[in-house]
């Protein structure tokens, strides 16, 4: 059905389930069908030649607008909070006050930079960020469908959108909901807009009724993208789901969150840098291949 899932990065709690929702995806058509998805870690790279690639907030964390001193302080509340993001042994009760913690103070340290909007091309274009290979199949082949790509992400939608619009797949079928940037009127970031996404709170509360939560909610076949526990609750405002196939990547401290992962996740992509399992599902689903 999909020789992608034969892939030794490939594990499945339940392989019936997974081929039983993926045979529905198909029989239903295009027209129920959504892929709803993360953007860091999950689109872009973990890693490339055994070095970490950068978030949307390393990017600009990582870039000359942002003096040493800022710099340092951000690197700081890295190795401070993302330790706790991926701890097994914490709950998500107990991450989301930190987790608010680190937005907040990492946002407030880059409001202090005076980034300026219409540096944002140049910092992306300068960076080393790097999308998985297969990204340019994965956004043309849904373009192509019709099929709507929600990205929900706690990253800075600003320049994830300029990543991918320089990378060439912003498509018109793409929505992103992330924590953008509000400039004042010579072009300087004054704050971030309202409500601050974090790693767990992308859910339908955080949406609210929104125009976007309207199209999340109207497409009840789903196909979930994600590389953190708290992505798996980004369709939660789809309350009429019918079928939904979630695939997690585990990039990060593997052996510790690989029963969470199973238990949690229908398809889990170990150290897969790749979107070719998740191509060659689509490439089914949408009556590609055979
Ligand atoms: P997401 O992939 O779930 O949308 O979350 C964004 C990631 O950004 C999350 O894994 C933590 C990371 N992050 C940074 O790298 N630097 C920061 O300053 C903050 C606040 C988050
Ligand atoms: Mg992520």
């Amino acid at each position: 059905m999909v020789p992608e899932l034969e892939k030794a990065t490939v594990h499945m709690k339940n392989p019936e389930h997974v081929k039983r929702v993926i045979s529905a995806l198909r029989k239903e058509g295009t027209d129920k069908l959504q892929v709803i998805s993360d953007f860091d870690m999950t689109l872009s790279r973990f890693g490339f030649n055994g070095r970490r690639c950068p978030t949307s907030h390393n990017i600009l964390d990582n870039s000359r607008v942002i003096s040493e001193e800022g710099r340092k302080k951000l690197k700081d509340l890295l190795h401070y909070y993302y330790p706790i993001e991926i701890d097994p042994n914490r709950t998500m009760e107990e991450k989301c006050p930190l987790m608010v913690e680190w937005w907040t103070k990492a946002h407030d340290l880059l409001l202090q930079q005076k980034i300026l909007k219409s540096d944002i091309a140049k910092i992306v274009r300068d960076s080393e960020v790097m999308l998985r290979d297969g990204v340019n199949a994965f956004f043309d082949q849904l373009h192509q469908h019709d099929i709507p790509l929600f990205i929900f992400s706690a990253g800075v939608g600003d320049v994830l959108e300029e990543v991918l619009r320089q990378a060439e797949v912003l498509h018109p079928n793409v929505t992103v909901v992330s924590n953008y940037m509000d400039f004042d009127d010579q072009g300087v970031l004054r704050q971030f807009k309202a409500p601050l996404i974090h790693t767990y709170n992308k859910n339908n509360r955080v949406l609210g009724k929104t125009e976007q939560f309207q199209q999340l909610s109207s497409r009840t076949n789903i196909v979930l993208l994600g590389d953190s526990m708290g992505d798996l609750s980004m369709a939660d405002g789809v309350t009429d789901a019918e079928n939904v196939l979630t695939v997690g990547f585990l990039n990060d401290k593997v052996d510790e969150r690989r029963g969470k992962y199973r238990d949690a996740y229908d398809i889990v992509l170990e150290k897969d840098e790749t979107l070719d399992v998740v191509n060659g599902i689509l490439c089914y689903v949408l009556g590609d291949l055979n």
